[in-house]
């Protein structure tokens, strides 16, 4: 099957495979959202449905729940869960250190959150989401809807005084559309090319009023599979 995958696909398919090895049975696994992810979901159902994996998995986003859902995984809530072994997700990109920029897919509030109730967070790539600096990729910020112009002329102010590269701020839209996330907010995307201290960078976002959180995930991951085009995977 894996034979008719793009170079791409086979890449963010070989790392999301090699992810389930840490999925054991009797384990609570956290499903993240990305088109990598995506390919982790369907190796796990594949486990469940033909080799009698028996987890139960907390979505983080409507997406995945309707993907987990029908390939079969046994979905619960992360109120249900309570805690995790362990959660498997994509990246939009991560640096030496391991931190991560998400949100690519608008869904790094409740990645973030259900990541952050886990034992051990398992990132999943393919070889061009490693970077030298965070934030080539746009930085996402889930705001709320009221005052969003407010809230974004706060965040233009604030990243004057930053190490950022850049500093343009726009709004998601998806087909001419605000995109919305799951929890009926906006997203900004915030072009910095490179971020000089992305812990930093994260607390003062998330101290502004209206920000709910940005994308940028500081110590949270624990390993990441890199996954290449010819098959091989890199663990780290
Ligand atoms: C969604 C995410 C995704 O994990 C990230 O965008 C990577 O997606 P993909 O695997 O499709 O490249 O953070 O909010």
């Amino acid at each position: 099957m894996t034979n008719a995958l793009s170079p791409i696909d086979k890449a963010k398919f070989v790392a999301a495979k090699q992810a389930t090895e840490y999925v054991k049975s009797g384990m609570k696994v956290g499903l993240g959202t990305g088109s990598t992810a995506a390919w982790m979901v369907q190796c796990l159902g594949e486990l469940v449905r033909d080799h009698g994996l028996k987890i139960k998995g907390v979505p983080t986003s409507s997406r995945t729940a309707k993907l987990a859902r029908d390939v079969g995984i046994d979905v619960i809530t992360l109120d249900e869960a309570k805690w995790l072994d362990v959660t498997i997700d994509g990246t939009d990109e991560y640096d030496d250190d391991l931190n991560l920029i998400k949100g690519g897919g608008g869904a790094h509030l409740q990645e973030k959150i259900v990541a952050t109730a886990s034992d051990r967070m398992i990132v999943i790539a393919d070889a061009s989401k490693k970077v030298e600096s965070l934030g080539a990729f746009p930085l996402p910020v889930e705001v709320i809807p009221f005052g969003m112009h407010t809230t974004k002329a706060l965040i233009e102010e604030t990243l004057n005084g930053m190490d950022v590269m850049g500093r343009e701020v726009t709004q998601r839209h998806v087909a001419d559309a605000p995109f919305v996330s799951d929890e009926g907010n906006f997203i900004l995307d915030l072009h910095l090319k490179r971020i000089g201290n992305p812990r930093e960078l994260s607390l003062i976002l998330n101290q502004i009023p209206g920000v709910v959180d940005n994308g940028l995930f500081i110590d949270t991951c624990d390993v990441v599979i890199v996954g290449f085009a010819d098959g091989r995977v890199t663990v780290r």
